[in-house]
């Protein structure tokens, strides 16, 4: 495994649209591998491949309830309920946070890394999650949709910080 670069706002691959996995092989399960790593060293709950720099629809969620992280190839939501105001940060977005409306359940079919289908429903935190990555994969950031005026700066060594950079 290993870590990759984070691709950061400014960066114009962030708005591209990422790519359907035809084929679940080696090659992609080790890019899966490395954007874990990559998520994990920067006390992320979520990555997406273009993150990377790489334009494919692969996300990582990891939301740190005990469980393994989730390792998502094609995930499409196929249902969403309710709302949830919450607040949001993003790998991409250094220590940057804002308010956005998400889902309160959500409901995606993908492939796991083993090219087996899978649904999976997430509430709260992994609905937030689910939704800001499948995002990703349209070129669609955070920013888009935050409420307006609630951008918070915070200081890099703020332990607020580690909270819900996806
Ligand atoms: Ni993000």
């Amino acid at each position: 495994m290993a870590i990759r670069q984070i691709r950061k706002d400014g960066d114009e691959i962030l708005r591209k649209k990422s790519k359907v996995v035809d084929v679940v092989d080696d090659k992609i399960r080790e890019i899966l591998n490395d954007m874990e790593e990559t998520m994990h060293a920067a006390n992320g709950v979520g990555i997406s491949a273009v993150q990377v720099g790489i334009l494919k629809r692969l996300v990582v969620i990891d939301i740190y309830d005990g469980n393994k992280p989730l390792k998502l190839v094609n995930p499409v939501i196929i249902k969403q309920k309710g709302k949830q105001e919450v607040e949001e940060g993003c790998l991409s977005f250094p220590n940057q946070f804002a308010k956005v409306i998400r889902p309160m359940e959500i409901t995606i079919k993908a492939l796991d890394e083993f090219g087996k289908e899978i649904t999976i429903k997430g509430k709260e935190l992994l609905a937030q999650a689910l939704a800001h990555e499948i995002d990703h994969l349209d070129g669609k950031l955070f920013v888009d949709i935050m409420l307006p005026g609630t951008m918070e700066y915070l200081e890099p060594n703020n332990n607020e910080n580690e909270k819900r950079k996806e």
